[in-house]
């Protein structure tokens, strides 16, 4: 816990205490702690400091600011109640160490946030402790060795992922011990059933895939799929980060997904720009259930409680029980969208991703590798513009930057060359989504040296990435 100098008396003394030297009453420092020589800070008005932090905090770039359409990611406004709320003293001012008997509000909030997740993605049961989405894939993970151990399946040591799977992905599951194997996918962009097939074996311990992939493409053949997997003894893992798309309208339960995470810093509204506190709770289907995570929210005829008692549970994924801030703005939003405000927010999401992949292939100047239709994002690839002007994604990215917008993912998923990963999301207005493709649309005609050497109107401009490698400047060097 933070202590300060000035009135901690104890610590004074422990600070002096090599000098011999009795401390004053609080609030006094002694002499030998005391600077002599004047800060070298400007002498300015109040006026001028406050215009200055003011200005920087506008250098700051975030959803609050502006479209954010970063592909895989959800950047979407946090309608401003849900802050509010879980700013609220009785909430933000409660610790995980107070008696139950004191926190029972709290309590409440996570028990049925837990049974609204159940109802959104079909699943049984949730853990809300994971802390991200790659957390819940690592729980996801250990779940899955947990369940093939308890039916004494010990040879089940790989997991198989499509090509087009998020970085996560395999790094939890290496994490986890698991050895991976990665299928291509057709040309379609989709999952290939025959090598899926083929790749099955009794030595597979768990499929792992995001629906719609991270092409923002619908895979029509899940059930399909869920059989073959499951066919051999195998588990499936639904990577919910793209269930911004499906909200209200599907859910991994009923396509035969056994464990799911769902990341509730994107679909559930909080936004996780600079790496901000997330929060990934996984779902499982009642086989998995005795070895979720301890400790379990239940509740008895009058009492919320925390539940210990599970003799399989894999144990502790995270301290405590998970980032209550989100979970709570989560649950605000879901009790605010209600049914029928979620599954809406799907559709526009999708709409507007439609619409802006419509205006930009009808623009002729970006392509758009495998098929066409596609759900809340598209993997747009500028290699047509890199053969003709050597103008490659990042350049693209970098120039959006002097147009004042925040650029798409680039270079993700690897099987698009030169991708520019675009997710608008529901919060955009059709003027937004248009200035945004009149950029790209401008961008792609400028002369190829503008583009190179954006950003340019940016207080950092280009870096020097490829420098940065070869020479860096290493904080502890320059002490
Ligand atoms: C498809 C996909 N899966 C998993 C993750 C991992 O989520 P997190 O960043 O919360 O660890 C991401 C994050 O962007 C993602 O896009």
């Amino acid at each position: 816990m933070y202590r300060s100098a000035v009135y901690d008396e104890p610590l004074l003394n422990e600070l002096v205490s090599s000098k011999k030297e009795k401390i004053k009453p609080l609030g006094i420092l002694p002499d030998s702690l005391k600077r002599n020589e004047k800060i070298d800070i400007p002498d300015i008005d109040e006026t001028q400091v406050v215009r200055h932090f003011h200005h920087l905090s506008q250098m700051n770039y975030g959803i609050d600011s502006g479209i954010y359409p970063l592909g895989s990611c959800t950047m979407k406004y946090n309608p401003k109640i849900c802050g509010e709320i879980a700013s609220w003293d009785g909430f933000a001012g409660t610790n995980p160490y107070q008696d139950v008997s004191t926190i029972q509000g709290n309590l409440q909030v996570m028990f049925e946030l837990e049974r609204m997740l159940c109802e959104i993605t079909g699943m049984d049961y949730f853990s809300l402790q994971p802390a991200a989405g790659a957390q819940g894939e690592f729980l996801g993970m250990l779940l899955t060795r947990a369940y093939h151990e308890f039916n004494k399946d010990f040879e089940r040591n790989e997991i198989i992922l499509p090509d087009t799977s998020h970085g996560t992905n395999p790094a939890s599951a290496a994490m986890a011990g698991y050895k991976l194997v990665e299928i291509p996918s057709t040309k379609e962009g989709t999952v290939d059933l025959d090598v899926l097939e083929k790749t099955l074996s009794e030595k597979t311990a768990c499929f792992m895939l995001t629906n719609p992939n991270t092409l923002g493409i619908f895979e029509s053949e899940i059930l399909e799929i869920s059989k073959l997997v499951h066919d051999t003894g195998a588990l499936l893992y639904y990577d919910g980060a793209n269930m911004n798309a499906i909200m209200g309208k599907a859910k991994p339960g009923d396509m035969g997904f056994d464990i799911v995470h769902l990341n509730l810093h994107k679909t559930f509204a909080t936004p996780h720009g600079g790496g901000g506190p997330g929060s990934g709770p996984v779902g499982v289907k009642m086989k998995l259930e005795k070895f979720l995570p301890v400790p379990r929210v239940c509740k008895n005829k009058k009492d919320y409680f925390f539940d210990y008692k599970a003799p399989e549970s894999i144990g502790k994924i995270k301290g405590h029980y998970g980032n209550f801030s989100v979970l709570l703005k989560a649950y605000v939003y879901i009790l605010m969208m209600g049914r029928d405000g979620l599954r809406e927010s799907s559709e526009i999401a999708v709409l507007n991703s439609n619409y802006m992949k419509k205006k930009l292939l009808d623009s002729g100047r970006y392509e758009l590798p495998y098929k066409e239709l596609r759900k809340h994002e598209f993997v747009l690839s500028c290699e047509k513009l890199k053969q003709e002007k050597n103008v490659r994604a990042l350049d693209v990215a970098k120039r959006l930057l002097d147009y004042g917008f925040h650029p798409p993912t680039i270079y993700f998923p690897l099987i698009v060359k030169e991708a520019l990963m675009i997710e608008p999301t529901e919060s955009e207005s059709k003027e937004d989504l248009d200035r945004y493709v009149d950029a790209l649309i401008k961008i792609a005609d400028e002369k190829p040296e503008i583009v190179k050497n954006a950003p340019n109107n940016t207080p950092v401009n280009r870096v020097d990435d490829v420098g940065a490698t070869k020479k860096p400047i290493l904080t502890w060097n320059m002490i």
